[in-house]
């Protein structure tokens, strides 16, 4: 397992930010993408990665279960850079940013390698929110979804009165792959016990959903987003962001929105709508990464 790299949080309130700080703000990020390094890549169309399937099993093992694990091994669990498309080999040395036991065994498809919150940033989310039955709409390959497992309940440790406290932590969606990968990557990390996962349109099942805090991290619309000057909620996916938002209030009064790091401020503080809000720009190496959005949330 690797060392876990600090991040650093910047804490906006939004109630106390000035036209004057939200037009410097926004001037602020625009330098901030200027200066990026991360240059455009245009989002394909997905497609499983082919890899020589060199080590077919005995004749002994005829289970086709085992056939099946190893060839999903080496479909889902790159070993080099070269086992990547092209497009993707930037993102190897990432790897233990975005799992730090990637090693034993993490899958990730290639949507995954640069669509999965950082396990620092993550985990600071999770430490962050105290809230016990959270909804992860937006799983995906499981990166918050397995810190909200690890850490939202030492917050709610009472088992000294016999009090039923466990987290739980309710992980969907739409992609079956997605959750298959989930699943893994919550064994890897000993918290699949933890999660109920399921496979299906957020959108649809929202109405059906119990929670105390609801998580969104939807789809940015690929990695195209950064060379926007200022991204807009409206280019959320697969919804606009506002819709979305207020969907996730249909379920829960506290949400938890991670945005990319150039989403308009005024757009975000427009959300409050004069409730406890907190915006976080989330660093990592000194780089921003993301915004995070706590809505009502306890604790923070
Ligand atoms: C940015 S990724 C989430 C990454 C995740 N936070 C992680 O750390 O692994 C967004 C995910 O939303 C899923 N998704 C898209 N539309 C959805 C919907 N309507 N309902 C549920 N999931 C959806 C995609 O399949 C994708 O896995």
């Amino acid at each position: 397992m690797k060392k876990i790299p600090n991040i650093n949080s910047k804490t906006i309130n939004p109630s106390k930010i000035s036209n004057a700080k939200k037009r410097r703000l926004l001037r602020l990020g625009k330098k901030q993408l200027n200066n990026s390094s991360i240059t455009k890549i245009e989002n394909s169309i997905i497609t499983p990665q082919k890899v020589p399937f060199n080590q077919p099993p005995s004749p002994i093992m005829t289970s086709k279960t085992l056939h099946d694990l190893y060839k999903e091994y080496t479909l889902f669990h790159a070993e080099t850079a070269n086992q990547l498309p092209n497009f993707l080999k930037k993102f190897w040395k990432q790897r233990y940013n975005l799992f730090s036991k990637y090693d034993e065994g993490i899958f990730l498809d290639q949507e995954s390698w640069y669509s999965v919150t950082p396990e620092p940033i993550a985990q600071h989310i999770a430490l962050t929110c105290k809230h016990k039955i959270v909804i992860d709409a937006f799983c995906g390959s499981g990166g918050n979804a397995i810190q909200f497992a690890l850490h939202c309940d030492k917050a709610f440790d009472l088992t000294i009165l016999n009090i039923n406290t466990t987290l739980k932590v309710i992980a969907i969606d739409i992609d079956p792959q997605k959750i298959f990968i989930a699943q893994n990557n919550a064994r890897v990390y000993n918290v699949l016990h933890k999660i109920d996962f399921i496979c299906g349109d957020f959108l649809k099942i929202a109405d059906t959903l119990f929670a105390d805090v609801v998580f969104l991290s939807p789809p940015w619309g690929g990695v195209g987003y950064i060379s926007e000057p200022v991204y807009s909620l409206s280019m959320i996916q697969p919804i606009d962001g506002v819709e979305l938002f207020n969907k996730a209030k249909s379920i829960s009064e506290s949400v938890i929105y991670f945005l990319p790091k150039n989403t308009s401020l005024e757009e975000i503080v427009d959300l409050s709508n004069g409730k406890k809000c907190k915006i976080e720009q989330n660093y990592l190496y000194n780089s921003l990464k993301s915004i995070t959005f706590y809505y009502n949330v306890q604790n923070f």
